[in-house]
């Protein structure tokens, strides 16, 4: 083979989704290994609307590995990237012991190129990191050809990011062991199990950036003694009931967990020393606004669950978007000038009664919300067959 075509990187690229979590994870007992102190539940958001693409080049010319991340070089040495990278070649180099045949034992040595892009913009304040460690973790996986159980790397990433591994309704079991083997996620229905539920990201506008949520955690596992009582005397029974609710598509029981344990999460925040608050004016209102809705109409039609920032996510039904979304509109009137208030999923157009305007009596928060992401349940990570949609070009670089 001419030296230069042995030099010509291998290339792969992948997408993977963002999940939201509606049993919560925060807290953990190990922080090296990210091991949760309970386990969570969340649900995979279809990739049309929001996800990361990554392409990793692997070749022997490359003299160490290197990561871009939306158009700008990152640190590689970055503790957690480090796991990820040592874990799979870790896996990789045991398959070839394991006498794999299938494997270039050449390859291993390689050093690779990571270039990553988002299709949502990080102001959108949803955990890009779920989706970024997740699909780092698939695209080397193809490129050094590893397989099966993978979750568990991509959690020494992101813990949030081992549920972005699987499609549609997904649990992180929290496991027992030291070593963080049983500490894996695992799908509990398909994307395809619950058509009808839609989920509406409101992006609040941002005023300031909150405590990132490693930091936030640790500080309340320190001090939070409400925390601790969650982990261990609220969450298993409420995962076994979250299961429950998903499996019998039970919308009425799904909506309320998500909504007290969203609740929950923010109280332990709220009793985190010093306190961390995370909910805005904004968020709050949402949550008002989504109570008096369900009230108004005597069911459980929508929920609300918030991570680490001030933007709601909604969960609903699908005949019911279309009324949600205009009553949004109404109490948050935008100034997008023409620009798209609502992006992804289309919503049809509906009126809301004068009936409806005053059950819900809240002042107008004008400008309070940017933009809604409309989206469903969506499948897990992805190989992107297409070559022309390489983020790296024939020499290993960002294009
Ligand atoms: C509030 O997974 O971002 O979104 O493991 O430290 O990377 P690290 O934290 P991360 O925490 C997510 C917290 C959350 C709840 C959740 O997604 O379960």
């Amino acid at each position: 083979m001419p030296e230069n075509s042995m030099d010509k990187p291998n290339i792969v690229t992948c997408a993977a989704p963002v999940n939201i979590a509606v049993i919560k994870y925060w807290g953990k007992r190990n922080e090296e290994l990210i091991l949760p102190i309970n386990s969570s539940l969340s649900v995979t958001l279809h990739q049309d609307q929001l996800k990361t693409t990554t392409t990793v080049a692997s070749s022997r010319s490359f003299q160490e590995d290197r990561i871009w991340l939306n158009g700008k070089e990152e640190d590689i040495t970055h503790q957690r990237l480090q796991s990820c990278l040592r874990e799979i070649r870790r896996l990789a180099r045991k398959r070839r012991n394991d006498g794999d045949p299938g494997l270039d034992s050449t390859g291993l040595s390689h050093k690779v190129h990571i270039c990553s892009v988002n299709n949502f913009p990080t102001a959108a304040g949803l955990a890009s990191s779920a989706a970024g460690f997740a699909c780092l973790v698939y695209t080397l996986a193809r490129v050094f050809g590893v397989e099966g159980e993978l979750s568990g790397i991509a959690r020494q990433g992101s813990g949030s990011a081992c549920r972005s591994m699987y499609g549609g309704f997904v649990q992180w079991i929290m496991g027992k062991k030291d070593d963080g083997k049983d500490s894996l996620a695992q799908q509990v229905e398909p994307e395809t199990h619950w058509p009808e539920l839609r989920i509406l990201v409101l992006v609040a506008s941002a005023e300031r950036k909150p405590i990132g949520s490693t930091s936030g955690m640790q500080t309340s596992v320190e001090t939070s003694c409400l925390l601790k009582h969650r982990a261990e005397s609220v969450v298993p029974s409420r995962m076994a009931e979250m299961i429950e609710a998903v499996q019998r598509k039970d919308f009425t029981a799904f909506a309320e967990l998500t909504m007290k344990d969203s609740n929950q999460f923010h109280a332990t925040c709220l009793d985190t020393y010093p306190p961390i608050f995370y909910l805005s004016s904004v968020s709050q209102q949402v949550i008002s606004l989504v109570h008096r809705y369900n009230r108004h109409y005597g069911e459980t039609r929508v929920a609300y669950t918030f991570d680490a920032g001030p933007n709601a996510v909604i969960f609903t039904l699908q005949q019911h978007v279309p009324e949600f979304v205009q009553l949004i509109q109404h109490f948050f009137p935008s100034d997008t000038n023409g620009g798209q208030f609502i992006k992804g999923l289309p919503v049809n157009s509906a009126s809301i009664s004068e009936d409806l305007k005053q059950a819900i009596g809240l002042e107008p928060m004008p400008k309070g919300i940017s933009y809604i992401i409309s989206t469903k349940a969506g499948p897990g990570p992805c190989v992107v067959e297409d070559p022309t949609q390489h983020l790296l070009g024939s020499d290993g670089f960002p294009k």
